[in-house]
């Protein structure tokens, strides 16, 4: 047997980047193991994975897989966001965060087809994305090593990685002067670190790339009309798209109408806050249709009680836990609640704004009999009394009572009849002043 079958095999998540190429070289020469790369694609921007995947042969990998994962993303990973209506902290549409649970289920499923016993990814030992390939990987195969080589290697001043690189033969030259760490995929792009370390510093306009500044956007408003068939996005301006379609082509309107950039503090599951900016121009206008379809189709009860299963959702993936019995259980009330969010909702983008300005659906509990203050034959307005009178009993009966704990209450000039009769021994009632 020579010395390479006797190798163990590692998977790495390998993206071309400085980082996850020394990653290549240190888990060759400092953990003796056969790397095989996987080269993900989610929909990212990328001057051709043909060239990333030679990079990772000549840095002498054992294989290199390059798996399309942009349609698997579009239906099975955004599909859940946008019935989930998902925001983190009411902001961040979770880009970065839907992507990675998708790319450790094929790093697995790789593994199982080169029997490798590790897999490693490039993420730091600050940041969310390592819980998430971690967990992710965890729940998929319990048996599987996780190597970060980033959080334990001792290359963490950038002179000491580039000199580890040069050492081994890594490419370093358009790596070096890279200002900010970018994560993009077909939801959208994520920018941090840099100059956006200091959150008194306006974003340098060379940040964005999907978006124009709202102040070059046009001058007159871009309607787009997008049609939803039980919660998903199917159409664009009547046309029948697949998913991943429809989002790079309204990522192309909505960016140049200006709209879609985010620039929030943001709470790390690790504990520490960051500035993040985000560009998401079709995410943030799906979403947003996706709502008013919902205020259109939705029962109340659903719809009040959906808003609250949203955030626990939303939390759930931002920390890693996408394959979990809760995200699963979240997932199956997120799916019962979508079978008539079916119909179309008209946006209107307009220098960096979006608002709805119109939707329709045949499934809509919105009833203009009932709504219409015109004509009162589908809506007993003096039933309203009794309605009234029955529900606020509670309330009633308390401030009859005596609402002597409230501040500011003035007492009762007398007491008086509460409806059973037995008013008669609350004569220290107090009445209150709304
Ligand atoms: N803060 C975001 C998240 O945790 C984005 C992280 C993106 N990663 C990056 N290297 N820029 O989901």
């Amino acid at each position: 047997m020579n010395s390479r079958q006797s190798k163990e095999k590692v998977v790495l998540a390998y993206s071309g980047g400085l980082d996850t190429s020394v990653c290549i070289k240190w888990l060759q020469h400092e953990m003796g193991l056969d790397v095989i790369a996987m080269l993900g694609n989610v929909g990212q921007e990328h001057d051709g994975l043909e060239k990333v995947a030679e990079k990772a042969r000549m840095l002498g990998c054992v294989a290199v897989e390059v798996v399309d994962m942009t349609e698997e993303f579009a239906s099975d990973y955004i599909t859940c966001a946008i019935a989930a209506n998902a925001m983190y902290e009411n902001k961040y549409p979770l880009l970065s965060a839907l992507s990675r649970p998708l790319i450790s289920k094929h790093l697995v499923e790789t593994a199982h087809k080169y029997g490798a016993t590790c897999v490693a990814h490039g993420c730091t030992g600050k940041g969310n994305d390592q819980v998430r390939f971690e967990t992710s990987i965890m729940a998929l195969d319990p048996s599987l090593r996780v190597i970060a080589p980033v959080r334990e290697w001792d290359l963490g001043m950038r002179p000491d990685e580039i000199a580890y690189a040069e050492k081994h033969g890594v490419p370093v030259s358009q790596s070096i002067e890279k200002p900010y760490s970018i994560d993009d995929n077909l939801w959208g792009r994520a920018i941090e670190a840099g100059a956006l370390e200091d959150p008194w510093a306006e974003p340098p306009a060379d940040i964005w790339t999907i978006t124009v500044d709202p102040a070059d956007a046009p001058d007159i408003p871009t309607y787009v009309e997008i049609g939803f068939s039980e919660g998903v996005p199917v159409s664009l301006d009547g046309e029948g798209l697949p998913l991943s379609e429809l989002i790079a082509k309204l990522n192309g309107i909505a960016g140049s109408c200006g709209y879609g950039r985010i620039d929030m503090i943001e709470n790390r599951y690790v504990g520490l806050k960051s500035r993040e900016c985000y560009e998401v121009p079709a995410g943030l206008a799906l979403i947003q249709a996706h709502k008013a379809l919902e205020d259109l189709c939705l029962e109340r009860d659903v719809l009040h009680h959906k808003l609250a299963l949203e955030q626990l959702w939303a939390d759930q993936v931002y920390n890693g836990r996408w394959f979990s019995p809760f995200k699963q259980a979240l997932d199956a009330f997120m799916a019962a609640t979508q079978h008539d969010v079916t119909g179309t909702v008209r946006l209107k983008l307009y220098k960096g704004g979006c608002v709805v300005a119109g939707s329709k659906s045949a499934c809509a509990l919105y009833d203009p009999a009932l709504a219409t203050y015109e004509n009162d034959e589908a809506f007993d307005q003096k039933a309203a009394k009794g309605f009234i009178d029955i529900q606020g009993l509670s309330i009633k009966t308390w401030a009859m009572k005596g609402a002597a704990h409230m501040e500011g209450a003035t007492p009762a000039p007398t007491s008086f009849d509460v409806l059973d009769g037995t008013a008669g021994s609350h004569t220290a009632s107090r009445a209150v002043n709304f």
